[in-house]
């Protein structure tokens, strides 16, 4: 099936694509963009991102690699401060006279 018309990608293409860079690199989060490239090809218009994105989500090597899922979750929880000392401030120091 045609899933962008711009430039002739079909889901067979966007499915070969996925499964050429699973193989090619397991680790590798796979993204549209990447994909339009390792076709040789970049989106135009963009109108069919929703299908090609919907064509992705098929692929059964799409999926995320176990050790880079809950990365962002990790490093946006738990460390409220960003690794700043809590005293960052003069008003919060105490040493203030
Ligand atoms: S239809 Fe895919 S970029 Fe236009």
């Amino acid at each position: 099936m045609m899933i962008c018309h711009c430039m002739s990608i079909t889901d067979t293409d966007i499915h070969r694509a996925i499964d050429w860079m699973r193989a090619a690199d397991p680790d590798t989060l796979i993204t549209p963009g990447k994909v339009y490239r390792t076709l040789g090809k970049r989106a135009d218009c963009g109108g069919c991102l929703p299908l090609f994105i919907d064509t992705m989500r098929q692929a059964d090597s799409l999926s995320i690699p176990m050790h880079l899922r809950g990365l962002r979750r990790a490093t946006t929880q738990g460390d409220a401060y960003e690794r700043r000392r809590q005293g960052h401030r003069l008003s919060q120091s105490g040493t203030q006279e």
